[in-house]
């Protein structure tokens, strides 16, 4: 569907004839708008007709029927009811909406796949980004099939070795940047308005955020096309729970459903802007200067999208709390053992906040709750390294056996 820019802040409206982030007027950022007031009804029918994907929902989406999309299978990720670690933690209904089963990894493909596809039309010949690791890699990845030149900024500190080895894999031009990701997206958003030739896709990009929306229609959709009573979604730059709960606001304002969520996000600790506005009732962020977590997708100071995500969470009258890094990892174990679902630590800190949120009694018992993991874990392998507990032995049998205590 054709839609406009709008300002999220004075509510200037622009027409999409181009890639553009922040509003000429006042500089805040821009999201895409449609009118749906005049659209036709959304034809569940049809959707059901298409594969659970991204593209499952494109009445909602800003491309037309004779866009060029350029696409690897993103979305259709499974919701998984999660019934160990409902008992573990003692609630009734548990989902977990595991965003490592995309293409490339993250839930960042499903941002990727609207953005590149955008891109095209707009004849764009070269895109860039700032990351923690997993946007750089979907970015290459669609970027490496779009055959789009690909540039990516990543803090030189910190990253993960597996979203690095699929930047490098995909033929990225990759530039470590002295500093934090906060230095990085700085830097590509200069480097961006220096050069318009070159399109920022970070999630400050619109188009970005349409395609993250529809995890919000994927996670109705799978529930019978009703919304959970609460989702929670771990929090680094903001631009996903802005997607997600923009996702949610749509399908409510098309007549689908008729109760939106509350929309739980959490930081980690040591990168906690969001959360400490939050609790302080402040309505501007205080960044952190040196932010630091193991969980490095979102060891973010500065998130750019905070005025948007702030929004988002006092709308839904939900909350964002935070989760210290042993309270990630021990989540991110009890999803691998008790519900074999490997994530990255950032993708376990939504889990580490429902843990933390149901000792503080956030939670009414029966309550229908839906946990996104971000990405998988097989990102970040050196982080579950440290615990490998491994046996050398021969191969002989009475050995090994005897090593299994079977003899
Ligand atoms: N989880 C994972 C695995 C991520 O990679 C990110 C962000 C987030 C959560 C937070 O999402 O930024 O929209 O609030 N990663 C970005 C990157 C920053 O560069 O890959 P957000």
């Amino acid at each position: 569907m054709d839609g406009y820019y709008q300002c999220i802040n004075c509510n200037a409206r622009y027409e999409t004839t181009s890639m553009a982030i922040a509003c000429v007027k006042c500089n805040d950022l821009l999201q895409v708008r449609y009118d749906y007031a005049s659209a036709t009804p959304m034809d569940l029918d049809l959707w059901k007709s298409r594969p659970l994907s991204v593209w499952r929902y494109r009445e909602l989406l800003p491309l037309g029927s004779k866009s060029r999309i350029i696409s690897l299978g993103e979305g259709g990720t499974g919701l998984h009811r999660s019934e160990h670690l409902a008992d573990d933690i003692k609630l009734k209904s548990l989902h977990v909406k595991f965003e490592g089963e995309n293409p490339t990894g993250s839930f960042k493909d499903r941002g990727m796949t609207v953005s590149i596809s955008k891109a095209l039309e707009f004849q764009t010949k070269m895109v860039a980004c700032a990351s923690t690791g997993n946007t750089s890699a979907s970015l290459a990845a669609y970027a490496a099939r779009s055959g789009l030149r690909c540039i990516v900024l990543i803090p030189a500190a910190k990253i993960a070795q597996g979203k690095l080895a699929q930047a490098i894999a995909h033929g990225a031009t990759i530039l470590e940047i002295d500093g934090n990701f906060d230095d990085s997206l700085r830097a590509v958003v200069k480097l961006t308005e220096r050069n318009p030739s070159i399109a920022l896709l970070n999630s400050v990009n619109p188009f970005r955020i349409e395609g993250q929306k529809t995890l919000a229609f994927e996670v109705c959709d799978q529930l019978g096309f009703k919304p959970p009573d609460v989702l929670i979604v771990p929090v680094g730059n903001a631009g996903n729970i802005s997607s997600i709960w923009k996702g949610f606001e749509e399908l409510r304002e098309v007549g689908i459903i008729d109760k939106l969520p509350r929309l739980v996000g959490i930081q980690a600790e040591g990168a906690a802007p969001l959360a400490e506005a939050y609790k302080s009732k402040r309505d501007l962020i205080q960044p952190v200067k040196n932010p630091e977590t193991v969980a490095t997708a979102i060891r973010i100071g500065s998130p750019a999208s905070w005025k948007k995500a702030l929004r988002a969470v006092a709308e839904s009258r939900g909350t964002i709390e935070t989760a210290s890094d042993k309270e990630i990892l021990q989540a991110q174990r009890d999803l691998a053992r008790r519900e074999g679902i490997f994530v990255e630590p950032a993708g376990a800190s939504s889990i580490a906040g429902l843990r933390k949120l149901q000792n503080n009694g956030y939670f009414d018992h029966d309550e229908r709750i839906v946990c996104v993991a971000t990405g998988h874990g097989l990102k970040d392998p050196e982080i579950v390294m440290v615990d490998a507990k491994t046996t050398r032995t021969t191969s002989n049998i009475e050995n090994i056996e005897r090593i299994l205590g079977l003899r």
